[in-house]
């Protein structure tokens, strides 16, 4: 497959045309962002990192029956996707209070939360990802009731996929993150599951392993994102 033209380029990631109607090329970028761009850096290997860990991931995911737009590794930081129309939908699943929940809700971070919680957020920069619900999502055409079912169903599967799988590597899922899109006709799970995207607490210390430790300077993110890497693979990020 031939990389062609750059179709877009978002805060963490560019992603181009191909030689195939079907597939995009998706480069995953160093730089960091934070509360809606307002907080910028960069993050030593990030990009190659997610690219990795997103793709062992979404390969956990297909094995359980989950489609994704993941294809095959590209390069060190690049992979090659299924060409999915993205539907202006952020899906968010929290098992642990932290972040916006435990602040809007005043929960102390690290509360856990009785069963999963699900949250829609609208998917535009300009407004900065205002949270919705589904009647906002119906009158916005943002997705038909039957995509929004079946999302719902879809995330709550994958929760309990990563759940169950970062369980046996000591990790506790806080949340993350989801986008979808179709392809064919089809829903399917696109984006990135990273530390990016998602909370990693180590289970038995708490230490945070993801994009927090860049939102609230905690030092040590390239650690954390290879930490990551190393408990998801069994080997040292070179
Ligand atoms: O900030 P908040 O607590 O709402 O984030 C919940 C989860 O969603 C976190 O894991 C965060 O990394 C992820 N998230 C994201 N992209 C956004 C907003 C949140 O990946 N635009």
């Amino acid at each position: 497959v031939q990389k062609l033209e750059q179709l877009y380029e978002g805060k963490a990631k560019r992603v181009y045309r191909t030689d195939s109607p079907d597939l995009y090329l998706v480069e995953f970028k160093d730089d960091a962002t934070a509360f809606n761009g307002a907080k910028k850096g960069t993050i030593r290997n990030k990009g190659a990192l997610n690219n990795q860990i997103s793709a062992v991931f979404f390969r956990l995911l297909e094995k359980r029956g989950v489609p994704t737009h993941f294809v095959e590794l590209a390069g060190e930081r690049e992979m090659l996707v299924k060409a999915l129309e993205i539907l202006k939908v952020e899906v968010v699943v929290r098992n642990i209070a932290a972040g916006s929940l435990a602040k809007r809700l005043g929960l102390p971070e690290g509360t856990a939360l009785p069963f999963p919680v699900l949250e829609f957020y609208y998917k535009s920069d300009e407004l900065g990802d205002p949270m919705i619900n589904g009647y906002h999502i119906r009158a916005l055409g943002l997705a038909s009731p039957e995509q929004m079912a079946k999302i719902e169903e879809t995330a709550l599967k994958v929760n309990g996929i990563l759940l169950e799988y970062l369980a046996g590597k000591d990790i506790d899922l806080v949340d993350f993150k989801l986008e979808f899109g179709t392809h064919k006709g089809g829903l399917v799970l696109g984006d990135e599951i990273s530390p990016d995207t998602c909370r990693f607490w180590d289970r038995t210390t708490r230490e945070k392993l993801d994009k927090d430790r860049f939102r609230r300077d905690l030092g040590n993110v390239e650690g954390a994102y290879e930490e990551m890497f190393r408990r998801l693979t069994g080997k040292k990020f070179e």
